[in-house]
């Protein structure tokens, strides 16, 4: 049974505007390589995230500073050759943006041209303010992530809970309006309070998509690797797991070990 409201060929920036006008919950999920996004974009998921936690996921990094623009448009364009419905959004790496707009816009411009993509995303906002400009002055799809931003962990020291006291909530809010104004088409909001994302959801016209920011904004994304339980380490409370892959595919491995030491693998029929 679909829960969409409406029956969309081809997600669009638009289409993600009209979902919050409507009142349809809109899916997010990353994905780095073809075979994934295969699945994922045919299970009907509206945005796909090339996300830098690519970094963390596929390359063993511990934080998402190592990743490069050329690694980025890499996993970006095998993503875009997969993907027949969903919108993909690319994550501007760290150092492809903050030093200057016009290097932003360069970055930008290479990630769209070179992998396919549809749109790209960066973190932060009115101190970026002026290289989302040129990006979208050039024409190019801009998504904000505000709250927790894993590019700056090393600012921030940790990976827990952004914007709890007063201060910091409001600037965010601010950020968030700005972010609008500016002609941002959604925002992604990390690990803050439930209450204040609903309160930016309801402050802003654009679509707001939580991970760890509650129910009461206009989507939600998940990192697949973790919600498929591949990854084992990471615990956060609002990660939730739909498989327990990490065990499923760890017996598989085993079976196949087993079977190719005990001469079980290959049979007569799995042969030339
Ligand atoms: O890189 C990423 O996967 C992200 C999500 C956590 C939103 O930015």
């Amino acid at each position: 049974m679909s829960l969409a409201k409406k029956e969309y060929k081809r997600i669009t920036t638009k289409s993600l505007v009209e979902m919050k006008t409507n009142g349809e919950k809109i899916s997010m999920l990353t994905a780095y390589d073809y075979t994934m996004a295969k699945i994922v974009d045919g299970a009907g998921i509206d945005v796909i995230l090339v996300g830098d936690s690519a970094s963390n996921v596929m390359a063993g990094h511990e934080t998402t500073l190592p990743i490069t623009l050329n690694e980025m448009i890499y996993h970006a364009s095998s993503v875009v050759r997969a993907v027949e419905r969903s919108l993909v959004v690319v994550d501007l790496p760290f150092g492809s943006y903050q030093s200057d707009p016009k290097e932003a816009l360069r970055s930008a411009i290479r990630i769209m041209k070179e992998s396919g993509a549809h749109s790209i995303k960066v973190e932060g906002g009115k101190k970026i303010k002026e290289s989302i400009k040129r990006i979208l002055n050039a024409g190019i799809p801009v998504m904000g992530h505000l709250g927790l931003t894993p590019q700056s962990i090393y600012k921030f020291g940790t990976y827990t809970v952004r914007a709890k006291e007063e201060e910091e909530a409001e600037q965010l809010l601010k950020d968030a309006v700005l972010l609008e104004k500016l002609g941002c088409f959604a925002l992604v909001l990390e690990k803050v309070p439930a209450a204040l994302a609903e309160k930016v959801a309801k402050a802003i016209s654009i679509p707001v998509i939580g991970i760890g920011a509650g129910g009461g904004v206009d989507g939600q994304v998940l990192v697949t690797h973790d919600m498929l339980g591949m990854t084992q380490e990471f615990h956060p409370r609002f990660l939730r797991r739909y498989l327990d892959l990490h065990s499923e595919m760890t017996s598989a491995f085993k079976n196949y070990i087993s079977d190719v030491k005990s001469q079980l693998f290959p049979n007569d029929k799995e042969q030339y």
